[in-house]
């Protein structure tokens, strides 16, 4: 299933780089190595399930707590282990309008993980 903003995102990238790019491709190059292939966290040690985000954050996905993650923007000393993926968020810039419905210049994939993971919560 292709949702839209997601179908978008991979239109705008499509004159950049050689393969489109999605969320799940994202997720299995740069994630999954720590938090499994199917996001349930544990392939390495402290990778934590992200199936169960919204669960664990009041029953909404925290988006932008995810984002900030992966970017490194949120990293305290609690996301020691994780790198930051500076590489990954070299492409281009769209408007992601967060949850609260501000429009937010982001890097397409961010958006397109978020996207990824938001489908993968009810763990
Ligand atoms: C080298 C292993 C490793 C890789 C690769 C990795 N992570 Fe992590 N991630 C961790 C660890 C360990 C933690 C928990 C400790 C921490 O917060 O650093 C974590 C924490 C997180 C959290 C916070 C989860 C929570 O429950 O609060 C999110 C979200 C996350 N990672 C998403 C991602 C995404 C998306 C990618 C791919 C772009 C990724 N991670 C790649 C190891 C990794």
């Amino acid at each position: 299933m292709i949702r839209r903003a997601g179908f978008l995102g991979v239109l705008a990238l499509a004159g950049c780089v050689d393969a489109p790019m999605t969320g799940a491709q994202l997720y299995g190059d740069y994630c999954a190595s720590c938090h499994g292939p199917d996001a349930r966290g544990g392939a390495v040690a402290g990778a934590p399930d992200l199936t169960t985000l919204a669960k664990r954050h009041g029953g909404r996905y925290p988006a932008v707590y995810v984002m900030s993650t992966i970017d490194g923007y949120a990293r305290a000393e609690t996301h020691g282990p994780m790198p930051i993926f500076g590489d990954l968020i070299d492409t281009p810039v769209e408007t992601w309008v967060d949850p609260d419905g501000t429009p937010t210049p982001t890097p397409v994939s961010l958006i397109l993980l978020n996207e990824y993971l938001t489908g993968q919560q009810g763990g």
